[in-house]
């Protein structure tokens, strides 16, 4: 039997806070309406345009991955869950591949809003329980400001950016993620859009002109539907892991609302100091806030070896996830390692950096060659970029013979 067990994570936010003062200046509110309806007092920005939903997330795996000891060439797959990716395609999570060296990781993004990083730790598990891969990185990155109308009282006033990073290693000893649940409702898919620049509705100066590019929400629709899901996912969970609630020592929730956290909290009489919240210095950072809180608690001290933990998410979709950890980082790999480990995990990002330009290079350098035809990694086998593949001639159909009986043909 294989178990996914958590052992490194590492979080980041762009270093630019936005106070509620700020936003007093910015659209018809107050930081009284915004504390008492939400609970958040601050968010992060990243006011830099350099920083960007990969880079965020490079910064939270690196630390996840140096706390680990881990190599990044060890990494099998690489999950981003992400509502704000760079682009629709390439994924992000093949440029934080790049950026990280992780030569022999597959990549891809996972787009399930809030709830998604819940779904990407789901997925890891099963990659891993299943011999797939032995190492995954999971992350969580939203630069949810570059989507935000940020004349919109509405919203601009909740969400944040930031980054969480989980490595996650298979091992023998029982433990790590016990059980995953989860959930969707695509009838409320209009509660909380993004609703141009996908196919639906590709972007034009009409879409542009009706702030169509900017995440458009029913607060009081998502709040119910919130409500709801929070509490009956996380007894779904504890029940699928074999466990009651009084075994769980903390509940990590998606740090939306803290209104929507007390209520599906109280709901399950859960006492405040079993439930984790940090939204009010983040905001809500869509799927990096569980990541993000879990760092969090971690550092203080909220997590003890041997805790069992619950994440609960919900959010655009609509979805909704939970997933049960138990928390300790299995015994180390038996040997300590070498000077020449230590010395490429120091030089990784560099290290990264030049692989990265050399590939690059390489594959301008082979597209420059006059007629070359051989072999190369970086054109397909055996084709050169003047002479397009031969096209294989469409055989003619046999010719028709009517039917001896005469069925088929026409009356
Ligand atoms: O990750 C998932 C993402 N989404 C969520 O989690 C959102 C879930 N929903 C919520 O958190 C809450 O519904 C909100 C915080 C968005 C809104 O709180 P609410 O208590 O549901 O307020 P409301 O929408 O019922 O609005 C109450 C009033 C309205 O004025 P009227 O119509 O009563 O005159 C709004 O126009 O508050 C007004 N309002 C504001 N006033 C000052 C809405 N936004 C603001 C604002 N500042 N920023």
């Amino acid at each position: 039997m294989r178990y996914a067990h958590i052992i490194g994570w590492g979080k980041y936010a762009p270093e630019r806070v936005l106070t509620n003062a700020d936003l007093e200046k910015m659209v018809e509110t107050t930081d009284e309406w915004i504390r008492s309806r939400t609970g958040i007092r601050e968010r992060h920005v990243a006011a830099n345009p350099k920083d960007t939903t990969a880079t965020l997330a490079v910064r939270a795996a690196r630390d996840a991955l140096n706390m680990a000891g881990v190599h990044p060439a060890q990494i099998d797959l690489i999950i981003v869950s992400t509502s704000s990716p760079e682009h629709i395609f390439p994924a992000t999570a093949c440029l934080v591949q790049d950026a990280l060296g992780a030569s022999k990781a597959g990549a891809f993004d996972l787009s399930a809003a809030c709830s998604g990083f819940v779904y990407a730790l789901s997925m890891a598990h099963a990659s891993i329980a299943s011999g797939n891969a032995d190492y995954v990185l999971v992350l969580g990155s939203e630069t949810l400001s570059r989507i935000t109308d940020w004349k919109d009282r509405n919203t601009c006033v909740l969400f944040g950016d930031g980054a969480g990073a989980l490595l996650l290693r298979a091992s023998e000893q029982p433990g790590g993620v016990l059980s995953t649940v989860l959930g969707s409702d695509g009838s409320g898919g209009d509660l909380l859009i993004l609703p141009a620049g996908g196919s639906r509705f590709p972007t034009t100066p009409e879409t542009l002109s009706q702030g169509m590019h900017y995440i458009k929400m029913d607060g009081r629709e998502v709040f119910r539907f919130a409500t709801r899901v929070m509490a009956k996912a996380t007894q779904e969970v504890i029940a699928k892991a074999g466990l009651r609630l009084d075994d769980v020592n903390l509940v990590i929730p998606h740090q939306a609302n803290e209104r929507i956290i007390n209520s599906s909290m109280s709901a399950l009489k859960l006492p405040p100091d079993k439930v984790f919240v940090n939204l009010d210095r983040y905001g809500n950072t869509s799927t990096a806030s569980i990541p993000i809180a879990l760092c969090e608690a971690v550092e203080t001290g909220r997590v003890r070896p041997n805790d069992t933990l619950v994440f609960v998410g919900f959010g655009a979709g609509l979805t909704w996830a939970a997933a049960a950890v138990k928390w300790g980082v299995p015994p180390p790999p038996p040997k300590p390692p070498s000077w020449w480990r230590r010395f490429r995990l120091a030089t990784q990002s560099p290290w990264a950096t030049l692989r990265s330009w050399a590939l690059r290079w390489g594959r301008r350098i082979y597209a420059l060659i006059p007629g070359y035809s051989g072999e190369s990694p970086y054109l397909p086998i055996g084709r050169t970029k003047e002479t397009p593949p031969p096209v294989a001639p469409r055989p003619s159909p046999p010719p028709e013979e009517p039917p001896a009986d005469g069925a088929g043909a026409p009356s």
